[in-house]
């Protein structure tokens, strides 16, 4: 008996050591924070006077080892530079300097094994080490967007990063290639790579080919040459390549089976739009604007299209060319669609002065001369479908492969010239009358084609001359204001950002919640209570029919009221047997909801259990749901809401949400969004009800409506039909609900017809014009212009959400982005408004678990003009 009690002694000990350890005694990195310290400016607001840099605001720790694990220092207009000492804090994993004015050269932080993000997004640093990379095996995410850096290229040292998930350096001078190191071999896992607005020179590397990259971002960065390439970069979601100087027919997109999002507009492709593009069911915004493309007009079922300033013959959407131009098109497919012909075939009629074209009156093609054009490719045997043709001229040009024999079907062809070029095999036997010219092709006669290059494919690959195409750098537009939000780090950084720019302005945006909550405020308040079951019953009357507040998919709620008069909801769960089983992960359940804190999630104060009752017992709303006050306020006697109202109940749901999302140790995905479980407090903030509580109920048959959880019209289509659940099941949801917020419509009318009886599709079809969707909105909102363009943003965003493809859906971060900037300008200067940017570290209620990792999902969808 002794033995385990000295034992246990001997523990206490160990124990008390270790805490008096924790909290008096510095970290083993403190003289690398005091470096850091030292040569940044502080600002007050930022509280790092404690002598343990582990109590410093933004800084964490970890309990075991005691190192600093954790720097983040959010949009807080510290100045200063960072130190080479940073190198030393060997356990760090986030470094997060995003949207600061720090200046001078970010340090190397080469070796740091450990690390998963670094943050550098929107500051003032002039340099960028070569070595920056050198042992980041653990990098997820590096961003280095919006720094005046001195011109600098991507790093050698970037293959090192073999765990990087994104890599984003938008508008930062950056220079030379883009390296070919993208094999899904290096890096396997990478899947953003932002590079809009720089100056860049070259091709899109061949590597490319294979890559997991979903979104890819190069607007306005001067590249050249075919973008052949992308059609076998098959998880691409996202692609911009505006603004660039790529040439060549657009490639194969029948692999690209997740595109949503495709801007190619300001370029010059050429050739027909493929229908792999145009039948792509997945795609949702397609621009193609400004280049040379030619044959119809493509037809797309798309969102958003936009096809102006192009070659193409009509501009009815997918009315079909005068045969001419068809066999035209055919014949300059085999050459690449050459940009110079494009530029001068304009209109659906080839007599009408195209480049090298010569009619007779009855608009018949008798003469082609292509001569000295600096064509590549081969001669198409479509040649023999001008049937009234006399004259072709191809000489001196680089064409390669073979005379094609049907040319010698050519009835009235006299002259075929296709001297100096770079043909070969045999001449096919013509007409004694046809003047044929082959002087010039030094494998002219020969069987194989020349050694050294091979023939050019008819895809064109051979086009668009990619070998002499490193131009020399021109000035391209740097976008030096835009700011971005990338990613779950950017987006938060937008918030930041917004709110140091409108400062002046005298209004707040609320900070945002997935900030770092210090170690210290943590864990130390036991705030639920188990509650006896007989104190429920008195406080509720005994369940009295006069006490329900509400009946859900989950149970019945009932009012209670404690005796010193605080109010309770008691949700009193659908009995059914438990089993031991059941029960023991009912209570694991509950104790993880019990910590999920936050001032837009309605907080669980206790439970009871007992082999009879579940009750749980919620803070009280007054206000009840949303759905009360949206859909039934007349029967109600309530005020219709107004539109600024239901913007701030957007953006609270919006970050609550986001809050549950971005647990990074246990991530909560809602499943059952809708105004039901929304809930109103006196001063009309929302909060979201019933999160985590699919996941408690045994039997699976949670929801009044179906077999899955969730409810009909607020169900994501890929959740219905594959029962496969992602947090873009919940933006979904929101959309929904974004949309029930503009039209006061539910989101399953059963008093429409068919066709409308499902908010989303109505909607849609609504929101295609100006008229129709004004038609749409909740006749209670008063429509002013400000209103309307608020609300239209909001429309846009809901669009965005419910998109039938989950990629397309934005990330919650992104929809605080945009709620938030729109509460914003709406927000009148109250002077006693709560927010405050002070509250970026937290009260105790405010949020209880730290965030231990930020979560690297793709988060930017929707919000590409930014990047
Ligand atoms: C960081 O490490 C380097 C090399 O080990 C050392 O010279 C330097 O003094 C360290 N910095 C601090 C602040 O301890
Ligand atoms: C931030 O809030 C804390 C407590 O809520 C307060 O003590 C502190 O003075 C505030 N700081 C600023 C800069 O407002
Ligand atoms: C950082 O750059 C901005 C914009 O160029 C400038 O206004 C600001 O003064 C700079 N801050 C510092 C500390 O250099
Ligand atoms: C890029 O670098 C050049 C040369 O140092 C500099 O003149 C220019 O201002 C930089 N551009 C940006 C956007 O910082
Ligand atoms: C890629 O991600 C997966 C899943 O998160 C992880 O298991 C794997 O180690 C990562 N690969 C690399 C090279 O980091
Ligand atoms: C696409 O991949 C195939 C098979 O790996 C390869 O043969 C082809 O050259 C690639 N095409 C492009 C344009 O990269
Ligand atoms: C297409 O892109 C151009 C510029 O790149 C832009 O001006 C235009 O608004 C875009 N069209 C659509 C429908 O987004
Ligand atoms: C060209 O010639 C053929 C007869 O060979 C005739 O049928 C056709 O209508 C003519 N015109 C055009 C525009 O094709
Ligand atoms: C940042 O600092 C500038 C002056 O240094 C000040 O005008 C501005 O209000 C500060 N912004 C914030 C968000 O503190
Ligand atoms: C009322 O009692 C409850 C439970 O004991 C307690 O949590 C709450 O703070 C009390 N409220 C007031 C206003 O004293
Ligand atoms: C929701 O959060 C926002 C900001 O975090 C806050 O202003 C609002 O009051 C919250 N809602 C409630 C009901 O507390």
């Amino acid at each position: 008996m002794k033995k385990p009690y000295l034992g246990s002694i001997l523990f206490l000990i160990f124990l008390l050591s270790f805490a008096f350890h924790v909290h008096s005694q510095s970290t083993p990195d403190a003289a690398a924070m005091q470096a850091l310290k030292a040569s940044l400016k502080i600002p007050l607001s930022l509280d790092w006077s404690d002598s343990n840099p582990c109590n410093w605001a933004g800084v964490q720790c970890s309990s075991s080892s005691n190192r600093v694990t954790w720097i983040q220092i959010l949009g807080k207009n510290v100045t200063g530079t960072l130190p080479p000492d940073l190198r030393n804090l060997s356990a760090l994993t986030i470094f997060d300097v995003r949207c600061n004015q720090l200046t001078g050269a970010i340090p190397s932080l080469a070796g740091l094994s450990s690390l998963q993000g670094a943050n550098f997004f929107k500051n003032n640093f002039t340099s960028f080490p070569a070595d920056f990379f050198t042992g980041l095996t653990s990098l997820q995410t590096v961003y280095l967007d919006y720094n005046p850096f001195a011109p600098w290229e991507i790093p050698a040292s970037l293959k090192e990063a073999t765990a990087l998930q994104s890599f984003s350096a938008v508008s930062a001078n950056l220079t030379g290639t883009i390296p070919d190191i993208f094999g899904s071999g290096t890096f396997s896992n990478l899947s953003q790579f932002y590079l809009s607005f720089n100056q860049l020179e070259g091709e899109l590397p061949a590597s490319f080919s294979g890559s997991m990259i979903q979104s890819l971002f190069l607007k306005e960065v001067n590249l050249s040459g075919s973008i052949q390439v992308l059609q076998n970069m098959t998880s691409l979601t996202e692609v911009a390549l505006n603004g660039n100087h790529f040439t060549g027919p657009l490639p194969d997109f029948s692999q690209l089976v997740q595109l949503a999002y495709l801007s190619l507009s300001y370029n010059q492709f050429t050739g027909v739009v493929p229908m792999s593009l145009v039948d792509l069911q997945s795609l949702y915004v397609i621009n193609l604007t400004n280049n040379l493309l030619q044959g119809p007009t493509p037809k797309f079922a798309t969102a958003r299209v936009d096809t102006g300033t192009n070659r193409f013959c009509l501009s009815d959407p997918g009315v079909a060319c005068d045969n001419r131009v068809n066999i035209l098109l055919s014949i300059v497919e085999a050459m690449s669609y050459p940009v110079i012909l494009a530029e001068s075939w304009i209109g659906n009629d080839p007599c009408n002065s195209w480049r090298g074209i010569t009619c007779n009156s009855n608009g018949n093609i008798t003469a082609v001369n292509f001569k000295n054009l600096g064509l590549s490719g081969t001669i198409s045997s479509n040649f023999s479908m001008l049937t009234q043709l006399t004259t072709l001229d191809l000489s001196n040009n680089g064409l390669t492969g073979t005379i094609p024999s049907e040319l010698t079907n050519l009835a009235s062809l006299s002259r075929l010239d296709v001297s100096k070029n770079n043909l070969y095999g045999k001449v096919p036997t013509f007409k004694q009358n046809v003047d044929v010219i082959t002087a010039g092709n030094p494998n002219m006669g020969k069987d194989t084609p020349p050694p050294p290059a091979s023939p050019a494919t008819p895809d064109g690959s051979g086009g668009g001359s990619p070998a002499s195409s490193q131009k020399k750098s021109q000035t391209a537009k740097v976008a030096g204001s835009v700011v971005g939000a990338l990613s779950g780090l950017g987006a938060i950084g937008m918030v930041i950002c917004l709110y140091a720019r409108k400062q002046k302005h005298s209004s707040t945006v609320q900070s945002p919640n997935a900030v770092v909550t210090h170690p210290r405020h943590s864990g130390d308040q036991e705030v639920v209570k188990v509650i006896s079951t007989q104190v429920l019953r008195t406080v509720t009357n005994n369940f009295s029919e006069q006490n329900i507040l509400g009946r859900g998919g989950f149970g019945t709620v009932y009012k209670g009221e404690l005796n010193n008069g605080t109010k309770i909801a008691v949700k009193r769960m659908k009995s059914s047997i438990m089993n031991e089983k059941a029960l023991a992960e009912f209570k694991s359940e509950i104790a993880v909801l019990t910590k999920v804190r936050h001032r837009n999630l309605t907080a669980l104060l206790g439970y009871c259990l007992d082999e009879n009752e579940r009750l749980l017992v919620y803070e009280y709303m007054p206000q009840g749901t949303l759905s009360r006050h949206l859909f039934n306020w007349k029967e109600q006697g309530l005020k219709p809401l107004e539109w600024t109202r239901r913007l701030t109940i957007a953006l609270d749901v919006a970050r609550g949400l986001e809050y549950l999302h971005g647990l990074a140790r246990q991530s909560f995905i809602h499943r059952d969004l809708k105004p039901a479980n929304i809930l109103l407090g006196d001063d009309m903030h929302a909060k979201i009800a019933d999160f985590g509580l699919v996941r408690l109920v045994p039997d699976g048959k949670y929801s009044v409506h179906t077999r899955i959880a969730g409810t009909f019209g607020y169900l994501a289509p890929e959740y219905g039909v594959t029962g496969r659940v992602t947090k873009k099941v919940d933006v979904f949801s929101f959309g929904v609900i974004l949309m029930e917020l503009i039209t006061g419509r539910r989101a399953l009318d059963e008093t429409q017809s068919e066709d409308s009886l499902y908010i989303v599709a109505w909607f849609r079809r609504m929101h295609i014009n100006k008229d129709t969707f004004q038609q749409a909105i909740d006749t209670t909102i008063e429509l002013d212009e400000d209103a309307l363009a608020s609300i239209s943003t909001v429309a846009e965003l809901a669009g965005h959400c419910s998109a039938e493809d989950p990629n397309q859906r934005p990330h919650m971060g992104h929809t605080v982005n945009v709620l938030s900037s729109l509460v914003e300008v709406w927000k009148p200067a109250e002077p006693d408004s709560i927010d405050s940017n002070n509250d970026t570290y937290g009260t105790d209620s405010d949020m209880t678990i730290p965030l231990e990792l930020i979560d690297t999902g793709k988060v930017i969808e929707g919000n590409w003009e930014y990047i």
